[in-house]
């Protein structure tokens, strides 16, 4: 097969995991005869020290032009503190996502058995977890109306019929293919839009006999994750709940640097780390790469190259069981590996299978 990807390293920590998913990637497809090319272009506060738009009209067109987009991460602090910064590197990560109608974020949270015990929560309660949130990504407060005076403001939650019904077709077919099990998140008990989440899922839940379709309040769903993450198997949210709970999964998981996601929709597919640019690490080489690295597995996935995908997570798995770790996650006494140096360990892993 041939593969053309956009890669999109961004800020922060960004250029470190991508370079690591872009080997990741390469070696697999030298091991499974696939042609890949990787082109380079620039987004968030890169691309607005450079040219002054974090989503450049050129990125855009690579990104069009690519099957698949390897995104990493977005934000600077210098934007962060500067309430009237004009142009911020997130808008450009939105801008991505809504200029390629990128509608569905598939976020799986899962579990190592070997860092359960990485997890804030107990062991017993987190082993085994492993559910996918699927959250709506082009719609809600993030991209409705907005007002902001000095004295008032206001971001709107708007969602169209024809956007949740999309978003709940995607949600079904994964849980036709998983548990069968889907928990729709809402806040119907306050909010109109909710509502209208609850009425449109209601209406098309017959048509899914097989999977069994609950309905919970988002505070609700928040404690049900940490009380019980079992539970799950899909959930299907807004865009603001799915950032806010996603945050949350990465703490069943152990580590922010774990968790990949897939952004699917009209055009090309992005496969990018949950987790931001956390400035404060740039340049350290401490950043774990395995999120990316994990994006690098949906990505094989999303093409339907199973094995590829397999051997990714394989690759993964063998690091972390011979303690190939960044330190957020090594063990106590264990040997240091920066990102390079797990990135290394995988693609030799790869290479030598
Ligand atoms: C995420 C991030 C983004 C979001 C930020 C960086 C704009 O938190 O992908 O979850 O809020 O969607
Ligand atoms: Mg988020």
């Amino acid at each position: 097969m041939k593969l053309h990807i956009a890669v999109l390293a961004g800020d922060g920590i960004g250029p470190e995991i991508s370079v690591q998913g872009v080997r990741a990637m390469d070696a697999v497809c030298r091991k499974f005869g696939h042609e890949v090319t990787f082109t380079e272009a620039l987004c968030g506060a890169a691309a607005i020290d450079a040219v002054g738009d974090p989503f450049p009209a050129e990125t855009l067109e690579i990104c069009r032009q690519a099957d698949a987009v390897l995104f990493s991460a977005v934000g600077d602090p210098k934007f962060d503190n500067n309430p009237a910064a004009k142009v911020r590197p997130e808008q450009g990560l939105l801008a991505m996502r809504k200029q390629l109608g990128l509608f569905a974020n598939i976020r799986p949270v899962q579990t190592f058995d070997c860092l359960v015990h990485k997890s804030p929560l107990k062991d017993e309660l987190v082993s085994g977890a492993d559910f996918v949130c699927i959250r709506e990504l082009t719609g809600g407060m993030y991209f409705g109306e907005k007002k902001e005076g000095d004295d008032y403001a206001y971001d709107t939650n708007a969602y169209s019929r024809a956007e949740v019904e999309r978003i709940l077709r995607v949600a079904y077919d994964y849980a036709m293919r998983r548990r069968r099990h889907l928990t729709v998140v809402d806040k119907a008990n306050v909010l109109a839009s909710s509502r209208l989440w609850r009425r449109v899922a209601q209406e098309m839940a017959p048509q899914y006999p097989d999977v069994t379709t609950d309905y919970m309040y988002v505070d609700n769903a928040a404690m049900r994750m940490i009380q019980d993450p079992r539970f799950f198997d899909v959930m299907v949210t807004e865009n603001t709940f799915g950032d806010i709970l996603t945050d949350e999964g990465s703490c069943i998981t152990g580590s922010m640097g774990l968790l990949p996601s897939a952004s699917t929709g009209e055009s090309t597919p992005v496969f990018e780390p949950i987790h931001g640019s956390w400035p404060q690490a740039k340049g350290q080489n401490i950043a774990n790469p395995l999120a990316q690295i994990l994006s690098v597995a949906m990505l094989f996935e999303y093409f339907n190259l199973a094995e590829e995908g397999r051997l990714v997570r394989e690759a993964v798995d063998a690091s972390l069981a011979a303690n190939v770790r960044t330190p957020e996650i090594q063990v106590a006494g264990g040997a240091h590996y920066g990102t390079r140096e797990v990135g290394d360990w995988i693609v030799e892993y790869i290479n030598k299978k």
